[in-house]
């Protein structure tokens, strides 16, 4: 198969360019080596120095490729993950999101409508964030959709949702793809956007595709630069450099962790299979605590850091969710193989040896143009 990859030299993309590459697969990469995921000196990024002779490389943006065209008209298959993916930094960002995220998918498909392609898949990386809190259960009222955290209650540090009905605490559920569309981040608002648009043109030119809704990603490789994305490299990193970890909420907050090798392999499975049109959550489908994470990490790092239950909160942050993953089990056979305990031990490995800018500093600079915007509360400024 020839493959094109939008953001293939990205975290989960070199995964997959590898993956790929190793099966025997051609693959063509667009990827604009951002900076805030590259580093400042792009070339010598760890992600795209392990893709650099496995792909066609174009160091080219989505939204004004000049190879694109060219490129549709000889691969079978598109994976569209060029995206900016942090959620604190989209509440802010915000033209910068819509522009890349949504405007960017429109280019893409723009292109498959008006040119004459070979193109028979289109695969997008979408994400949980377009079910922002996800589906709970009210002991009064069943299954519930919460809206958004009140500041108020979180300010007093009752941080969990609440029945949108009778405003009684609830219990998370593992969400389906079936429940509501509720996102609570600009980014997760632009990932919607792209899912509506993959479904509206697809449809229209019946070219089948293919919609993952992903989980927290780790592994090895994740950007240590990037302040925004990933508390599992961002803990690692402070540890490893003997600074405070800021621990938000009250710690119980939770998320769903799925290793890279496990999303790439779900995406393989999808390429080789005959299901189409189909939307799947990829997840372990199991709930791990922010706090759970920390103890983790402080059992097998030796650091002089403390961590800090903090209280502070950032806007478009969703409480607790974890992926119902019975459908991509049933359509694709897929079952997740790296478990959280297991991954995480290389990931520090990989952490401690690799190259990167000090994120203490990244992180702090990120908390501050939050604060800046009114986005993040702690107990000083609230
Ligand atoms: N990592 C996660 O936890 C996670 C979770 C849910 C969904 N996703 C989605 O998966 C996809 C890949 O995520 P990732 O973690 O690999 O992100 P990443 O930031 O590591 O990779 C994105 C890649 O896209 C490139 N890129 C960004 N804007 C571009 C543009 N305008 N033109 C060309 N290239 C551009 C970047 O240089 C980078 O190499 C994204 O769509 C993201 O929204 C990721
Ligand atoms: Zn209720």
């Amino acid at each position: 198969m020839k493959i094109l990859i939008t953001g293939g030299a990205g975290f989960i993309g070199s995964y997959l360019t590898n993956l790929l590459y190793n099966e025997g697969h051609q693959v063509f990469v667009i990827d604009n080596l951002s900076k805030q995921v590259h580093g400042k000196e792009k070339t010598k990024s760890f992600l795209y120095q392990t893709i650099i002779d496995k792909a066609d490389f174009f160091e080219e943006d989505i939204l004004t490729s000049k190879s694109l065209n060219s490129l549709i008209g000889k691969v079978d298959c598109i994976v569209h993950l060029a995206a900016e993916t942090g959620t604190g930094q989209s509440m802010y960002d915000i033209s910068n999101y819509v522009r890349t995220n949504s405007l960017g998918t429109s280019k893409i498909l723009e292109s498959l409508v008006k040119n004459k392609n070979t193109v028979k898949k289109f695969i997008l990386a979408s994400s949980r964030a377009v079910y922002g809190e996800g589906k709970y259960s009210c002991l009064e009222h069943g299954i519930v959709y919460p809206v958004a955290r009140r500041i108020e209650d979180m300010r007093k540090g009752d941080f969990e949702c609440k029945c949108p009905i009778c405003n009684n605490e609830v219990t998370a559920l593992a969400t389906d793809e079936d429940s509501i569309i509720f996102p609570q981040s600009i980014y997760g608002i632009t990932k919607f956007n792209q899912e509506q648009l993959v479904k509206s043109v697809c449809n229209s030119i019946n070219l089948p595709y293919s919609i993952f809704r992903f989980q927290n990603v780790y592994g090895n490789g994740q950007s240590l630069n990037n302040p925004y994305t990933g508390i599992l490299a961002i803990f690692c990193k402070l540890l490893l450099e003997n600074k405070e970890i800021n621990v938000f909420e009250d710690g119980l907050e939770s998320r769903d962790f799925i290793h890279v090798t496990d999303i790439t392999k779900a995406i393989y499975l999808d390429l080789k299979s005959h299901q189409n049109f189909q939307t799947y959550n990829v997840g372990s489908g199991k709930r791990t605590t922010v706090i759970e994470i920390v103890h983790m990490l402080e059992e097998r790092i030796i650091s002089t850091a403390k961590h800090r239950i903090s209280g502070a909160f950032r806007l478009g942050d969703i409480r607790h969710n974890y992926a119902d993953v019975t459908n991509i089990s049933k359509l694709l056979g897929f079952t997740p193989s790296i478990k959280l305990d297991d991954g995480i031990f290389s990931f520090i490995d990989w952490t401690r040896l690799s190259e990167s800018d000090p994120v203490s500093n990244n992180y702090k600079k990120s908390v501050a143009e939050m604060e800046k915007f009114k986005l993040y509360y702690n107990k000083t400024n609230s």
